[in-house]
């Protein structure tokens, strides 16, 4: 499945020829590509830019209908507020008590929500027996809790804060001092680890304050997450909590750049920001400055009402004790609603997927097509970019695996792109195989600017064209995310 002949290749591009000549223009898919919707809710619109907007909730106020109502309306993600964290899931050592976590995730996956878990390790909200404990009896505590509830959770959770604010504001970037930290400085990626093991298909997320811009404390995190990344220790994204007083750093946007360029997804996991005059433009400017960095896959605000909020008398949240949309919300809407032109601006390429629909994904790098090579009908038939040519061969179907990642499905052989023997080798193969909806199969969408990133859910990795090649008959392979414009595809729709 690896190697071409030349025979082979050579078929393929007299077909691709023959195609290219039987009618199916180029401009005429291009005038069916799906334009940008202006959404009318906050999700919708994070959605119709292949992000999400997420709210944190707390299962306490669910029985409250205009509470529920703004969130069900509105969020297509949802943290919980405080019923995850170690005090709530495991009050007393070894016995845990989901309940009302259950009562969010459920309500949330119901709805086709994501969920994003917080937190499993924490220096706060630790229950009183972890916090009168030291040494290896709480490091070993520690990591039983993060396998136990990260393991209850698998398959629920989209990204899960592993390790919460380990980091001080000593102005020096160090880790902060806690019965945690003192187990040990590799108390973090034990941490990492051990949710890796026990949900392989959760993004796993460092969170912290005053991260946002570039200073001693973001920097620290930086220098951690460069050497995971560097010493492969299981990382995927970096949370930036964003509790804002009445503006915003100048650098945050730059802040986040520098953080996705490392190869990790950058999240907005707890924003507020002050009542002040300055308060819907500051909101603007978050949701521009996430829309401005591909690998910045979502928002989520740290309550609902005003009243809601953990920040009293703050006022720092999208609407008001009444429930009553502020400036505030009208300012994110339309800085969401404008977002396509952030950027690279709209090339034409659809920004959300529809399930029905079949497209043709274009190379930014190459401007070539993904191809199932020589026409093939057989298992293990190779991925290849070809001169686009609109033929069954390049045309693909977006099908939902109901975790936010979908199997990608030739129209020509109703086979879906897999990761060959479940590599998670960078140069992985990209092959069709029967749809068994593996997790080697599956493959988040993140769009932004109108190109799309496909990473496969086995192994984190990134659809691309290897070695960025522009010759007809290149393979497609997996290789580590870095935002390379042969990682990023232009989805044509074309039926
Ligand atoms: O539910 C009990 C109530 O029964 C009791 O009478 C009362 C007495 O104080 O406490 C109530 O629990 C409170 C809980 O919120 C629910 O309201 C806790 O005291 C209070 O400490 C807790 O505060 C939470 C805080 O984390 C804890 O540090 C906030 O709701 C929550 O918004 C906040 O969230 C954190 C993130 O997890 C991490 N980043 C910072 C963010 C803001 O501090």
């Amino acid at each position: 499945m690896t190697t071409h002949t030349t025979a082979r290749r050579g078929w393929a591009r007299r077909a691709a020829a023959l195609l290219a000549t039987a009618g199916l223009a180029a401009t005429t898919a291009l005038a069916l590509a799906a334009p940008a919707q202006a959404g009318t809710t906050l999700g919708q619109s994070a959605a119709e830019r292949g992000r999400y907007f997420g709210a944190a909730i707390a299962a306490g106020r669910m029985s409250d209908s205009t509470y529920l109502g703004i969130f069900n309306r509105e969020f297509n993600s949802v943290t919980a507020e405080n019923e995850m964290k170690w005090d709530a899931t495991e009050p007393n050592q070894g016995q845990f008590s989901y309940a009302n976590g259950d009562r969010i995730v459920n309500h949330a996956i119901s709805r086709g929500m994501k969920v994003r878990g917080h937190a499993l390790l924490w220096h706060a909200q630790q229950p009183g027996w972890a916090q009168n404990m030291s040494g290896q009896s709480l490091r070993n505590a520690a990591i039983n809790h993060v396998t136990r509830v990260a393991s209850y959770y698998r398959g629920k959770i989209h990204s899960w804060d592993v390790v919460n604010e380990a980091f001080a504001d000593d102005g020096r970037g160090s880790r902060r001092d806690s019965n945690l930290q003192r187990t040990g400085n590799d108390w973090i990626e034990a941490a990492f680890r051990a949710a890796r093991s026990a949900d392989p298909g959760a993004k796993l997320c460092y969170n912290d304050y005053n991260t946002d811009s570039i200073n001693a404390k973001s920097t620290g995190v930086y220098n951690m997450v460069r050497d995971f990344k560097a010493r492969g220790v299981p990382i995927d994204c970096v949370g930036f909590q964003s509790h804002f007083g009445t503006t915003i750093p100048s650098d945050y946007r730059a802040n986040l750049q520098r953080f996705a360029d490392l190869g990790v997804d950058v999240q907005i996991t707890e924003l507020d920001i002050e009542q002040g005059s300055n308060q819907a433009n500051a909101y603007r400017q978050v949701v521009e400055a996430c829309l401005a960095v591909s690998r910045c896959t979502g928002i989520t605000v740290w309550g609902i009402r005003d009243t809601d909020s953990w920040r009293g008398g703050a006022n720092p949240l999208l609407f008001d004790g009444s429930g009553n949309k502020k400036a505030a919300y009208t300012a994110t809407l339309n800085a969401l609603n404008a977002g396509n032109n952030n950027g690279g601006g709209d090339n034409g390429g659809s920004t959300s997927i529809d399930t029905n629909a079949w497209y043709v994904l274009v190379n930014r790098s190459s401007g070539k097509a993904l191809d199932v090579y020589n026409l093939s009908t057989a298992d293990g038939a190779d991925i290849v970019q070809w001169s686009r040519n609109d033929g069954n061969q390049q045309q693909w179907q977006f099908v939902a695996s109901g975790n936010g990642s979908y199997r990608v499905k030739s129209r020509l052989s109703g086979k879906v792109l897999d990761v060959y023997a479940r590599s998670t080798a960078n140069g992985g193969e990209v092959v069709q195989w029967p749809d068994l909806n593996g997790t080697n199969q599956q493959w988040s969408v993140a769009i932004s600017n109108g190109y799309a990133t496909l990473r496969n859910a086995n192994s984190g990795k990134v659809l691309e064209v290897q070695g960025a090649s522009a010759a007809d008959g290149a393979n497609v392979v997996q290789y580590d995310g870095w935002n390379g414009s042969n990682q990023q595809w232009q989805l044509v729709r074309v039926g």
